[in-house]
């Protein structure tokens, strides 16, 4: 098993997850995988942060056996409760039972739940440090990010920020560090990643950042829970988390749409004519064929959103539901939208696209586009010009 010693005597001993391809459930989908990454620190004292996703106890263990027996492990830290992390403290407490966990008030709260388990826990708070030898460790709540009872652990000698699961990516590589991987899946997988765990809480995400900015602490390595590890110019990946968290984003449209019997197609096709007449840059999504996941990623990429559905049972059809229903939860930020779809012999998904759009705190833009049976000549027309229209209001600086 070939180590991974990211500084010296700081080592990864985490897991590759290749295989996972749903995270949370089965709400997002990871097509590139994940990791779990767990850092070995290794001074006159030894600590453990983080663990890994219960199944990959063993490896967990593995590793950190090539580089010491578990038993030298003094301190535990767990910077976050969720089993993605927090999975492999059963097996390892099992071998180090009287060890002291260190994490946060409302970690400790969650490790109990979850586990029953009477750990020696140590709660700690902002600015609290732990001595190891050498080296100190240095630690910071970081309340939802992700989860209430989320920290940062710092390594002061070093300057490496172990912040868990803010600056991730699920993305399973052979490689560790984030240098090493092809950029643009690096990315892809980074916004994918914000736009579908961290949306709604992108004002904590811009207070935390601006606070830990703040410090002015030296940060020459981020080393998170997920993905690849940021050491060439580390803070590349904390300014695209703050312009992502403040609705940064480029005037382009995403246009997500459903069909029953190509209609409502027909129109989301002359509409990105429009769109196009006026060069505004546009993608066209069809839902029930669409990764959702995937289409949030692009909703972070894109100011403009423009979602579209036939009328089935005076509503939207059921394969656009889980998209708006995301939208809701996520509340995406500074989006522009409008609606538009065509009905049989009543009306109501655009309506409902509307309502649902304003729950997830898109401005509703542009009196939402819906027509009868099938867009005749005039309405083609209607449709074009609805797309001219949504991209010159996507560039009136009021939006
Ligand atoms: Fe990667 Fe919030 O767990």
């Amino acid at each position: 098993m070939q180590r991974t010693e990211i500084a010296p005597g700081i080592y990864w001993v985490g897991a590759v997850d290749w295989n996972v391809r749903e995270f949370h459930g089965h709400t997002y989908t990871t097509h590139r995988g994940s990791t779990y990454n767990a850092y070995l620190i290794v001074d006159e004292k030894v600590a453990l942060v983080d663990t890994v996703y219960g199944p990959f106890t063993d490896e967990l263990l593995t590793r950190i056996r090539d580089i010491l027996p578990v038993e030298k492990i003094d301190y535990v830290i767990s910077n976050h409760v969720e089993t993605d992390h927090s999975g492999g403290m059963p097996g390892l407490m099992k071998l180090i039972p009287d060890r002291p966990v260190y994490c946060t008030a409302r970690g400790r709260d969650g490790l109990f739940k979850y586990y029953q388990q009477k750990w020696d826990f140590h709660p700690v708070k902002s600015g609290e440090t732990l001595k190891l030898g050498k080296r100190t460790l240095s630690f910071l709540e970081a309340p939802y990010l992700h989860w209430p009872d989320s920290m940062f652990t710092y390594v002061v000698e070093d300057a490496i920020l172990m912040p868990n699961d803010a600056f991730g990516q699920h993305y399973a590589t052979a490689a560790r560090f984030a240098d090493e991987v092809d950029q643009y899946a690096l990315y892809e997988e980074a916004a994918k990643y914000y736009a579908n765990i961290l949306y709604p809480l992108s004002s904590l995400v811009v207070k935390k950042i601006e606070e830990v900015q703040k410090l002015k602490l030296p940060i020459k390595m981020i080393a998170p829970s997920h993905g690849l590890i940021w050491r060439k110019d580390p803070t590349q990946i904390v300014l695209k988390w703050l312009a992502w968290a403040r609705g940064e984003a480029r005037d382009e449209v995403v246009v997500a749409f459903d069909t029953m019997w190509g209609s409502t197609e027909e129109m989301a096709g002359l509409i990105m004519e429009g769109l196009k007449a006026e060069g505004m840059p546009a993608r066209l999504f069809k839902m029930s064929v669409t990764d959702r996941s995937d289409v949030l990623k692009e909703i972070l990429y894109c100011r403009g959103l423009l979602v579209g559905s036939s009328t089935i049972n005076r509503d939207i059809l059921p394969t656009m539901a889980p998209l708006l229903e995301d939208l809701r939860g996520l509340r995406p930020v500074k989006k522009v939208g409008a609606a538009f779809g065509a009905y049989g012999w009543n009306g109501g998904a655009v309506s409902s696209i509307e309502k649902r759009l304003n729950e997830a705190t898109v401005n509703v833009a542009l009196p939402g586009l819906s027509l009868s049976w099938r867009a005749d000549a005039a309405e083609r027309e209607r449709c074009i010009e609805f797309g001219k229209a949504f991209a010159r209001k996507l560039r009136e600086p009021a939006n």
